[in-house]
């Protein structure tokens, strides 16, 4: 295992992914970790990622001292190269302004972590202090016009420090940096796994849960299928998955989820059909934020409802991915969202958690699914809001507005899917806006329905561009609509980014 401390770079979530790459195991944690913890934990190299301070300003972050004298491997990236010199008696110049960008970079020794690689190379800058003179015991590894100390080694004691940031793709060398590190210096092996993964934690499941119960709310979305998936191979029969439908799923997703897990897992598996109680609660309301707020406080009601109904129950299972622990844990971490999973739970549930996925990125998850023998229709689904189609009928929700956005959707993602950008557009739906347009059909006038296509490109949902759909996919995906769904006359297409826009229109 390798141990990532975490001085606040942006990039600090990526040097862990990148050693995952490598088939090694590792984990962000805190700069204020002990060295009692981490020798307690026994990792075979540590990282100290980059930073947004510097290292003079007031309250910057440090580390437990005794870590460098644990005996272990220890690379610092940027910031946590500069603390390292500080640590070592080097010294560290104040910066007068900022070097951001790519550097070439001239190696002048040639140590394990540069092994193979060539004497002149781009790497990627982003820092404010630099090292301007190597502790004693250090020597001088690479130099880069502006910046005298690029990098530097005690190899005796397997310290190593590089001012540039290797985790970036942008550094042409770095992936291989990265590797040399954790083979050749940390001597791992590379044998962490996605089977493995499911080894060890199905052990952990069986160990923690014993003979005892647990339940989880299935959402049919990828990270609670997952987790149900993953509890279920542990424990078999001892899981409970309840899965509520709102009636306000996409077309056939009910069935999709209800096949999955009853003829495929054989789990148990209890569906609640609870759409006429949802859309009579949604009954003469307009407002997006009062229809956000009935279906979630409905939700809970449903959920708590079944599951007091489950005497014996000791676990709740929850979806939990590591990227969600450290957006919200870790206090330097630079953004913050709030996740809204399954509607929210009730918070005087009185069961333990439990969260197998909360160590697993996103893309790891999905892996996991698929060795678990769920479709590519679970593993793959794009993101989908929980107040479900609820906040794409804008205004008052109907069965007939649900209808036609729900027939729509249907078949923009037929049409996405047949030209193959299913895996490029990271969300695409259709809304009903509450408008009305004049257009005329055969020879008839007909006063009908305007759909609006969103699709977007993201990478977390904070922020997105619209999708660039070729036109020819957009014509056929509009002539479509119009034929083939009742009650639509017009189709526009939101050319809209978020921000301004939020990606939902509600
Ligand atoms: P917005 O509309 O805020 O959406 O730009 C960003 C992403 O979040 C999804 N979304 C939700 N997901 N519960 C969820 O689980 C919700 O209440 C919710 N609202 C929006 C949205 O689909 C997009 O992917």
């Amino acid at each position: 295992m390798i141990l990532v401390l975490d001085f606040g770079s942006q990039y600090n979530q990526l040097i862990t992914r990148r050693i995952r790459e490598h088939g090694v195991y590792s984990e962000l944690h805190s700069r204020q970790i002990t060295a009692e913890t981490v020798r307690q934990i026994n990792p075979k190299g540590i990282i100290l990622s980059g930073g947004p301070h510097s290292v003079y300003d007031d309250n910057s972050f440090r580390c437990d001292p005794d870590i460098f004298e644990l005996g272990i491997p220890i690379l610092g990236i940027c910031y946590g190269m500069q603390l390292m010199a500080l640590q070592f008696d080097g010294e560290v110049a104040k910066a007068t302004n900022r070097e951001y960008g790519k550097a070439v970079m001239d190696l002048q020794q040639d140590p394990l972590l540069f092994k193979d690689t060539p004497n002149k190379q781009t790497v990627w800058m982003s820092h404010g202090d630099k090292v301007m003179k190597a502790p004693g015991s250090f020597q001088i590894d690479a130099t880069s016009p502006s910046t005298p100390i690029a990098a530097m080694s005690d190899q005796d004691r397997k310290l190593y420090g590089v001012q540039f940031h290797p985790e970036v793709r942008h550094s042409e060398y770095g992936h291989q940096l990265l590797k040399h590190f954790v083979y050749d210096v940390c001597g791992c092996q590379g044998d962490w796994t996605i089977e493995n993964f499911i080894e060890m934690e199905v052990d952990d499941i069986r160990s923690k849960v014993g003979d005892r119960k647990v339940l989880c709310a299935l959402s049919g979305g990828v990270d609670s299928s997952v987790v149900a998936a993953l509890i279920h191979k542990a424990i078999g029969k001892q899981l409970t998955c309840i899965f509520v439908d709102h009636g306000l799923l996409r077309k056939n997703e009910a069935d999709e989820v209800t096949k999955t897990f009853v003829d495929d897992f054989d789990m148990n598996f209890i569906k609640i059909d609870a759409a006429d109680r949802f859309l009579s609660k949604l009954k003469h309301v307009d407002d997006p934020e009062q229809k956000r707020k009935i279906i979630g406080n409905e939700f809970i009601y449903v959920f708590d409802d079944e599951a007091a109904k489950l005497t014996d129950i000791d676990f709740l299972a929850q979806g939990t991915l590591y990227t969600d622990i450290i957006e919200s844990g870790t206090e330097t971490a630079q953004t913050i969202k709030s996740h809204h999973n399954v509607g929210g739970l009730p918070d005087n549930m009185q069961f333990e958690l439990i969260e197998p996925l909360n160590t697993l990125f996103k893309d790891e998850v999905r892996e996991l699914g698929l060795q678990l023998g769920l479709p590519e229709s679970i593993v793959w689904r794009q993101p989908f809001p929980g107040p479900g189609l609820a906040i794409r009928v804008l205004g008052e929700v109907t069965e007939e507005k649900l209808a036609i956005v729900r027939e729509s959707d249907a078949i923009l993602r037929e049409e996405i899917a047949a030209a193959g950008l299913d895996r490029d557009i990271w969300q695409y739906f259709t809304v009903l806006p509450d408008i009305r347009s004049v257009g005329v059909m055969g020879d008839a006038r007909t006063y009908d329905y305007t759909i609006g296509i969103r699709a977007v490109t993201s990478v977390d949902g904070m922020t997105s561009d619209w999708a660039r759909i070729p036109w020819d996919v957009l014509e056929k995906i509009s002539t479509r609509l119009v034929n083939d769904v009742e009650h639509i006359n017009r189709v526009v297409y939101d050319v809209t980014s978020k921000p301004p826009a939020t990606i939902e229109w509600e």
